[in-house]
């Protein structure tokens, strides 16, 4: 069998590895120290937002944003039944209920017409998930909010160094969330980031964040002694990893044109499928600038992705399926009472797409991988 070509891989080098060493050296291993301190104040200046907290994870940052919201026990939140379990986990935590929305076929992102029929005046809140780092669509998003008066948690996970017109993903709602987690594009293993540009709710999110203290204002000096003022968490990140983050932005530019590159190998191969109707390839929607998280195809039926993954596999190409929409998930499915969701995209699109392998090293590393992948696909699509 020829190379394995795996489905991703980080891309590190001697810097991440100076970059730990010197803050072992410095002995400052907590978290907010000074290294943390400048990735947010990077993060800031790269998004744009006001406030930018680096956290354990993105699924924590979606926790923060949620209890800051003040959304409770009786409160809905509508979001995709097509995302990862954070999205659902971050408002179940807080004893409010995920509902599931549908998705649009051209993207995997939210439907707002869809998402409007589900409105109640239990509705708090919406999480939009910006899928495969493509922007929602932001008018539309935007106006669901301003119709409905309903908060915005932008789930951008996927969205690190991805924008619409200019203006970062995470940057538009309330709150956005990133992940750094080792799969995606800018990563340092395990990590994520809150956004906000509201002062108000940066500064009860930034006390949620330190354990329920107003510990931070205390290290700024803005409080003479710390105290305890509300529930809050461990979600600080250690400056160990902060250095790691802030070498990973610094090469966004590298890490996104490598991805680019590989984004449009893959984009060009698969358009004579597309011509002759074997498959759908994405589409990067209007003003949407892309940061080429994932490329993924979609075909005619669940038997013929099957199959074609298992081609992959054989050939050591480790192309993947998605997310199990959450609706219909063992706990998911115990959320409703009375009839399901009906949601015929969702379940039509996650049993029919392929994710293939993605990363900045892939063409050197591999550079026959398109020419692997095309004919695994023509084998089994003729
Ligand atoms: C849409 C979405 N939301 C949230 C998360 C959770 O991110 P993290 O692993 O940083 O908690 C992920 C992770 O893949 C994701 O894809």
């Amino acid at each position: 069998m020829s190379t394995v070509i795996p489905f991703h891989k980080p891309f590190t080098d001697s810097q991440e590895y100076q970059a730990i060493q010197q803050v072992l050296s410095g002995g400052i291993l907590r978290g907010d120290g000074p290294v943390s301190k400048r990735v947010q104040l990077l993060m800031r200046t790269i998004t744009g937002a006001h406030h930018a907290f680096f956290t354990t994870s993105c699924t924590h940052a979606l926790e923060i944003a949620v209890q800051t919201l003040g959304i409770g026990p009786g409160d809905e939140v509508i979001m995709p039944s097509y995302t990862f379990v954070s999205t659902a986990n971050a408002v179940l935590m807080h004893g409010a209920r995920p509902v599931f929305c549908d998705v649009v076929t051209d993207t995997l992102n939210m439907d707002f017409s869809h998402a409007a029929r589900l409105v109640t005046n239990r509705t708090k809140a919406i999480i939009p998930v910006h899928y495969a780092g493509m922007a929602v669509d932001i008018p539309a998003m935007m106006k669901f909010k301003n119709t409905y008066g309903v908060h915005i948690i932008e789930d951008a996970a996927q969205g690190a160094d991805a924008y619409f017109k200019g203006r970062h993903l995470g940057t538009f709602g309330d709150f956005g969330c990133l992940s750094f987690h080792d799969t995606k594009n800018i990563t340092c293993g395990e990590g994520g980031a809150l956004l906000t540009d509201d002062p108000e709710l940066a500064r009860r999110a930034e006390i949620i964040r330190e354990k329920g203290t107003n510990r931070s204002a205390f290290l700024r000096g803005e409080v003479d002694k710390y105290t305890w003022i509300d529930r809050g968490s461990s979600y600080i990140q250690s400056d160990l990893l902060a250095a790691v983050l802030e070498v990973q932005w610094e090469k966004r530019t590298t890490i996104k044109e490598l991805r680019a590159g590989a984004w449009n190998q893959y984009h060009h191969i698969f358009e004579p499928f597309e011509r002759s109707g074997k498959l759908k390839r994405p589409v990067v929607p209007e003003g949407a600038e892309t940061n080429y998280h994932t490329y993924f195809i979609t075909v005619g039926t669940a038997e013929e992705r099957d199959m074609l993954l298992e081609a992959y596999k054989q050939a050591g190409i480790q192309a993947s399926f998605h997310y199990i929409p959450l609706h219909n998930s063992p706990f998911g499915s115990k959320l409703h009472s009375g009839i399901p969701p009906y949601l015929p995209v969702t379940e039509q699109m996650s049993d029919r797409i392929i994710r293939l392998p993605l990363y900045p090293s892939i063409a050197s590393e591999h550079p026959d991988f398109c020419d692997r992948v095309y004919a695994i696909t023509a084998s089994v699509l003729h």
